[in-house]
């Protein structure tokens, strides 16, 4: 069998009527402990696997690059192996008992890590994107990501997931008690790892702490926005930054038009699916 995104997909008819509020996006003063942030430098890690998906790793990073021609910090792309990491996932089972899809015709391309799991230097910074390539690590019962998070995990700052992400953040104990979100259309196979979780069924992204945890692929950019905006304040660079790259981050971790989209269980179906966004500082 082929792997097609087909097979993901339900089709729902939505039929709530908009209710969009245009946010405002206000650029206050930073403050001081954002100011002192601007003059270190955060020492950033990127975690890599076969069948990352490709803009959780590259949307996150497209902020941090243009970021740090303001303030200093250093990338880690971190793997089992240095070298290229293809974004085409390996094969996945996809019902019990069936033999893996095929995904040799899937495109692809590669990153090159830069550290292995047991070189990476300290980190201040971590980043799990999802992908399915996640549901083949759980498949071969690969819980390499897991112990690099939890060997990490006490001296970690913040730990990001982008997307199912979260479900390495879960299955390696770190979300025990924790707010968490993640990718509303694969919703219940994720949900269904760790324990004593709080997913929040309707987030464009949470913040329980140090962990970050963000809803499906493109929502990977609003909580990088959100979590340097926290970081570094928005005036001044970050704002250069989204206006220079064109993106209009949502502000608004509640907004999730695709909780209704993909019918997840306790959101609301009458919900929002407006998009209301605008440059940041206007
Ligand atoms: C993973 O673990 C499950 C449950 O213990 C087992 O049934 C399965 O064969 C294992 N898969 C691999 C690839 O080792
Ligand atoms: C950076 O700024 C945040 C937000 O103001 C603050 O909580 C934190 O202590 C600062 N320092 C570091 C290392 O995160």
């Amino acid at each position: 069998m082929r792997l097609s995104t087909l097979q993901f997909l339900t089709f729902l008819t939505i039929t709530n009527l908009p209710t969009c509020t245009p946010s405002t996006n206000p650029t206050p003063n930073p403050t001081q402990r954002q100011l002192q942030n601007r003059s270190k430098t955060f020492s950033i890690g990127i975690v890599l696997f076969p069948g990352y998906e490709p803009l959780d790793v590259i949307g996150p990073f497209e902020i941090f690059q243009s970021l740090s021609t303001y303030y200093p910090m250093t990338i880690s792309f971190i793997a089992s192996t240095t070298g290229p990491i293809p974004s085409r996932p390996p094969p996945i089972i996809l019902s019990p008992g069936q033999p893996p899809t095929t995904t040799d015709h899937i495109i692809s391309m590669s990153l090159l890590a830069t550290h292995t799991f047991s070189t990476a230097p300290k980190l201040d910074i971590l980043l799990i994107p999802g992908g399915l390539g996640n549901m083949a690590l759980v498949q071969q019962n690969d819980t390499t990501i897991e112990s690099f998070i939890t060997s990490r995990y006490g001296r970690l700052k913040y730990l990001l997931s982008v997307c199912s992400g979260s479900v390495v953040l879960a299955r390696s104990g770190v979300l025990k008690r924790k707010k968490a979100t993640t990718n509303k259309g694969h919703w219940r196979w994720i949900t269904q790892f760790g324990e004593g979780i709080r997913w929040v069924p309707s987030a464009r992204w949470t913040r329980d702490g140090k962990i970050w945890t963000s809803s499906g692929v493109a929502a990977g950019m609003d909580m990088t926005y959100a979590f340097l905006e926290m970081l570094y304040g928005a005036q001044g660079g970050l704002t250069n930054v989204m206006n220079g790259i064109e993106y209009a981050p949502h502000t608004d971790p509640d907004w999730d038009p695709f909780s209704v989209v993909w019918n997840v269980p306790g959101a609301d179906p009458q919900g929002s699916v407006e998009s209301c966004v605008k440059p940041i500082g206007w």
